[in-house]
């Protein structure tokens, strides 16, 4: 989830994340949340229970509007390319808008927040954004020549113009690939290659910590960048964050870069036909951080995806018309996707859209906007939450808002932030949704149903309706529940959500999530292909599940997937650097940061200005968000005798945890240079670290 510059100056210090949570007490929802839950009678789990699968699905499947029913529930002809509700046609975008009309059209539909606080509140109703996004699609359909199967890039920050953009696509069957707006120009560019996009969607600029940031500054490098890579942009639209006024500075390309407010003057009151799309046509892409150094493009269908998510926003974000449903994630990531637009707006929410920095212009802001807007559900992430306690944790206390459901995603909960999470924010009214998933997965894996089971701090709670967890050992044993032992959580059936495959790679795809514990390649039965989540997790007795952090070398930091491989490669572009290393660290607000580990190239001496090189290179390649707390210089690296750089030595310093048998490095006496390098020359006594990075870089 995002994290900001504000967020980020918070200094960090030790991070106090326990090794061992003991088991927490549990929590009720309140009886009259019971009474007006979505999902509150327990005969669901026998609807979803294995001997109804795959059919269980169609009751997420009949929440939507269709033109033509589905043949087949699910296809596993071809493993592990999963097909759902084959032969059916439907419009994502006629499901979010068109079939609210008769019934919401004078409902809030989007209720836009801009970060100065002097400028009031944007609502759009179901009606306005009926018309918006079909003259954007008309824009898209004439002025771009755009159809069905056609990718398109969009780079946007937190504005209302970013769902209208969406939807406008999804009308139209054009495959949209949102690049998260903190990412850099470069880093659009790469994905806009990757995906095959001619035409990019970008905002002038936006607020951020009380600055309007030149967006469009980025826009020139993606262009720059998408040609190096041999894909051709043949138009930049650029919306306006003030219509008929530039907020940017630098200058559009003529024949190129277009004004929005502009163009669509041309396709006014414009209405453009849905177009009815197969349940297994891509609605989107989005690139995520994996194992290597190459972002991967997660490709969701248009049927099961929006299924998933509209069944799953009624039945545990409980989303109800009437609600006023505010998530402050950001719609560049897959949460914002799936939970602020396709699934609440699937089922008629008003959901709200905030610009800026939660702490802007203080810690009060988000409880101001909740008491403002009568926002009564909230979804955040842990990093937002242990910010916001930080600075501010009296601050909820002084608004007049309520709450009836929390949600919090994205990272372990510490149990002692779930509290307060629970005490102060949610006034101990509100229930809590811990939910486990990701990029990869559409919705929800695991949470409670907040109607139905009781809370309990810092566990992500059961396996979701239709979703079967199990954890395996590295050898593919189960392990237990109540055992206390850690292992790969994986899911053992196919779902809606899940992603098609890795848009142009399907041989990865298999390999990443399926070969670890598949069974049999040739199997067509689904009960041989568990799909491998990469993270690490605990069962406990009663069936509730710890997640632990990633297995891989992904860093999960406030939220956002970072592969360390894509920060190895961005330092080793820099000419002096002949070696680099990136290892998590513990942070007491972020969860993990990386930090690096640099070798200089013979004959180069350390000095500040090769660091500073290093972390703009990696601002520039990738993005502010990815910018390291510490850039250590180091002599060598410790390497194994096969001349294997050991991250987990590294990792194991930068945490000041026990470095572990060493003596079977080449290198052995550069471990104690490091060390006194990173920790200074007294010895500190180790600690045990928590789980994910104790097991950081076992595997090499
Ligand atoms: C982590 C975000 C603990 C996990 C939706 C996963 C969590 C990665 C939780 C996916 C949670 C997500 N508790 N850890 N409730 N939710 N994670 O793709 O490591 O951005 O693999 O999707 O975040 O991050 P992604």
């Amino acid at each position: 989830m995002e994290m900001n510059d504000a967020m980020s100056s918070t200094e960090p210090t030790e991070a106090q994340i326990a090794v061992h949570w003991k088991e927490e007490q549990y929590y009720k929802p309140s009886p009259e949340f019971v009474k007006q839950a979505n999902l509150n009678d327990p005969s669901v789990n026998e609807r979803f229970a294995e001997k109804n699968f795959p059919k269980c699905f169609e009751e997420y499947a009949d929440m939507l509007t269709w033109y033509e029913r589905w043949h087949t529930v699910l296809d596993t002809s071809d493993p592990p390319f999963w097909k759902w509700f084959v032969g059916g046609k439907l419009n994502a975008s006629y499901n979010c808008v068109d079939r609210h009309l008769a019934q919401y059209r004078d409902k809030a539909a989007i209720i836009f927040v801009p970060e100065p606080e002097k400028e009031p509140a944007v609502s759009l109703t179901y009606q306005e954004l009926f018309w918006r996004v079909n003259e954007f699609a008309a824009l898209l359909k004439h002025f771009c020549g755009l159809k069905a199967g056609d990718r398109v890039t969009i780079h946007m920050p937190m504005v209302a113009e970013l769902p209208i953009t969406m939807l406008a696509c999804a009308r139209l069957g054009v495959i949209h690939s949102v690049v998260f707006g903190g990412f850099s120009g470069e880093a659009c560019g790469l994905r806009a290659a990757d995906s095959g996009s001619r035409v990019l969607i970008y905002m002038d600029g936006y607020y951020r910590g009380g600055k309007m940031i030149d967006h469009k500054f980025s826009a020139d490098i993606a262009v720059a960048t998408a040609e190096k890579e041999g894909q051709k942009i043949d138009k930049v639209l650029v919306w306006r964050r003030y219509a008929g006024k530039a907020s940017a500075v630098t200058p559009m390309v003529k024949g190129r870069d277009f004004y929005v407010d502009e163009v669509l003057k041309d396709y006014r009151g414009t209405f453009v036909e849905p177009v009815p799309m197969d349940a297994e046509a891509p609605l989107f892409l989005m690139y995520t951080s994996g194992t290597t150094g190459k972002p991967k493009g997660c490709q969701h269908r248009t049927g099961g995806y929006l299924a998933y998510v509209t069944g799953t926003s009624k039945y545990i974000e409980d989303i109800h018309p009437t609600d006023t449903y505010w998530c402050m994630a950001d719609i560049g990531w897959i949460t914002g996707h799936s939970y602020i637009v396709y699934g609440p707006l699937a089922n008629a929410a008003t959901s709200v859209i905030y610009e800026g920095v939660p702490n802007f212009p203080d810690a009060g802001r988000p409880w101001r906007i909740a008491e403002r807007l009568g926002v009564n559900i909230f979804h955040t992430s842990p990093t937002a939450i242990r910010m916001l306690r930080k600075v501010g944790p009296d601050e909820p206390a002084k608004y007049n808002y309520h709450f009836k459901h929390m949600t919090t995603v994205g990272e372990p909960i510490e149990p002692e932030v779930w509290k307060w999470y629970y005490d102060v924010v949610g006034k101990g009214k509100a229930v809590i949704v811990d939910t486990w998933w990701q990029t990869e997965n559409g919705g929800f894996l695991c949470s409670t149903k907040p109607g139905i089971d009781p809370m309990k701090p810092g566990s992500a709670g059961v396996g979701m309706p239709g979703i079967y967890p199990i954890i395996y050992d590295e050898e593919g044993k189960e392990v237990p529940r109540g055992s206390g032992r850690a292992g790969n959580i994986c899911i053992r059936n196919p779902w809606p959500g899940i992603f098609q495959t890795i848009w142009g790679d399907r041989e990865r795809f298999v390999r990443q999530y399926y070969s670890k514990y598949n069974r049999d390649p040739n199997s067509k039965d689904w009960h041989d292909w568990p799909y491998f989540a990469a993270d690490g997790a605990v069962l406990a007795a009663d069936g509730y599940f710890r997640i632990l952090g990633r297995v891989d070398d992904v860093i999960n930091v406030a939220g956002h997937r970072l592969g360390t491989k894509e920060l190895e490669s961005a330092c080793l572009t820099v000419p002096e650097v002949a070696e680099a290393a990136v290892v998590p660290v513990a942070d007491e607000i972020k969860g993990r940061v990386p930090e690096i580990y640099i070798a200089l190239k013979p004959g180069q001496t350390a000095n500040r200005q090769t660091v500073d090189t290093v972390v703009t290179t990696i601002e520039t390649m990738i993005g502010k968000i990815a910018r390291p707390s510490k850039v250590h210089i180091v002599p060598d690296m410790p390497k194994t005798r096969s001349g294997k750089i050991m991250r987990r030595v590294l990792a194991a310093i930068s945490n000041t945890m026990d470095t572990g048998d060493i003596t079977t490095l080449a290198n052995p006496d550069v471990v104690e240079q490091i060390r006194i390098t990173v920790q200074g020359t007294e010895k500190r006594e180790t600690k045990e670290g928590p789980e994910d990075l104790k097991h950081f870089g076992k595997e090499e």
